[in-house]
């Protein structure tokens, strides 16, 4: 089986730089100069990492930022028929756009999916007003309230994104989020628990009243029952979805599959023939990016092979994110490793009680899941 490609696409830009983020996003008071130079230069860029597709169709597409919601219908288009002209998708292939409430106009979310976006996903964060001025969002709740409304009236497939463990929260305010986002009945959720990233204006200020470990515990408890309550399974550390709408996107990425990637900063990964595993890196800064492809028709500032011994620990890292894990197979037909590789870890772990007894897939125990750190640094080289 040929291992799976997609195709990560990265826009840059948002209305404001929110205190906690640290995505390569920098703010902008108005896309119109830059729209035009960067779908061009998007497809070019396509074009010098065609080699690596090697006769596969792309199984997914994801559209992520910055604020993609910020590029117009007509731009959207050009990526998209772009993409078509070079590419071959598969028949059902998702292909996904991150939305910012901030950006909500509800005539181009239609055009987005009449365009070919099967799959929006909207960065609510919170339903409250006090945590989203908390969290600088450009945002408030009514319009976080009408971008999840429209989101349901008119993809069939939406992802909410929320986070929890916010400044001064209590659990009572964690769950009231989850529930109102359950409101809107969507396909998929993601939770993420707010991380004081490094180099942030949070890093250096950190807000008061983060909440500490045994509430931020009761918190995820507290989504975990009322994501099951509505037939939601928790299928990855930070992501819930109804059956059949698990993120086909991510999931590559968590079970160590290929992806190309287009746009400032995006990382990419390929297996060429002979089992070597190839990242590269596009130029981070939008600027040096746009500039770059257009002398030198070249975006990326990077390419390596990834060394064997650093093999285990990434596959692991993304693999046992998963509930569930990932097919044994999975470990030869991706890493071109035999499984004797990881034999002595796998053991230890299990003696542990931490990774399942099981024979064809590779997957933690209830209590490995809790403890993912500990399991992972046993793959360290
Ligand atoms: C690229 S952003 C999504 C789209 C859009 N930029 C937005 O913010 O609305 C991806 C998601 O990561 C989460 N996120 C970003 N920074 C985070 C942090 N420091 N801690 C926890 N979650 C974070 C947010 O939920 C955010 O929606
Ligand atoms: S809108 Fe999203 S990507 Fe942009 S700064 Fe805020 S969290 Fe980061």
């Amino acid at each position: 089986m040929p291992i799976p490609l997609s195709l990560y696409i990265h826009w840059p830009w948002c209305l404001k730089k929110c205190p906690y983020c640290d995505f390569n996003s920098y703010a902008i008071d108005s896309v119109s100069d830059v729209e035009a130079p960067y779908i061009e230069a998007i497809l070019c860029s396509l074009e010098e990492q065609l080699e690596w597709v090697q006769n596969r169709e792309i199984h997914s597409v994801f559209i992520g930022g910055g604020t993609p919601s910020l590029i117009s219908d007509k731009g959207i288009g050009e990526i998209l028929s772009g993409i078509s002209r070079k590419l071959v998708l598969e028949a059902e292939a998702e292909i996904t756009l991150e939305a910012n409430p901030g950006t909500f106009d509800k005539r181009r979310f239609r055009s987005y999916k009449d365009l070919g976006i099967t799959r929006l996903s909207v960065g609510i964060q919170s339903f409250n007003d006090e945590f989203l001025r908390r969290l600088g969002r450009v945002h408030d709740a009514r319009m976080a309230l009408k971008t999840a409304t429209a989101a349901a009236e008119i993809f069939d497939n939406f992802n909410l994104d929320l986070m929890f463990g916010l400044p001064g929260q209590s659990l009572l305010e964690a769950e009231n989020d989850c529930l109102k986002a359950i409101s809107f009945s969507p396909t998929h959720l993601s939770c993420y628990q707010l991380t004081l990233e490094p180099n942030t204006y949070f890093a250096k200020y950190p807000p008061k009243g983060i909440p500490g470990t045994d509430l931020l515990f009761e918190m995820s408890q507290g989504i975990a029952r009322i994501t099951e309550s509505c037939q939601m399974r928790h299928y990855e550390v930070s992501a819930y979805a109804k059956p059949g709408f698990q993120c086909e996107h991510n999931l590559n990425y968590w079970q160590y599959g290929d992806y190309l990637a287009l746009g400032p900063g995006a990382h990419g990964k390929v297996t060429l023939d002979d089992k070597l595993i190839l990242r590269f890196e596009n130029f981070k800064s939008p600027i040096s990016w746009l500039e770059t492809i257009k002398t030198k028709t070249s975006g990326l500032s990077q390419k390596r092979h990834v060394p064997k011994e650093d093999i285990p620990f990434e596959f692991m890292l993304d693999a046992l994110r998963l509930r569930k894990g990932v097919p044994v197979e999975f470990w030869k037909e991706r890493t071109g490793l035999p499984l004797n590789t990881i034999k002595s870890a796998w053991e230890k772990l299990l003696a542990q009680g931490l990774v399942e007894p099981s024979t064809n897939r590779l997957c933690t125990t209830e209590k490995g899941w809790s403890f993912l750190n500990e399991v992972l640094m046993e793959f360290l080289p």
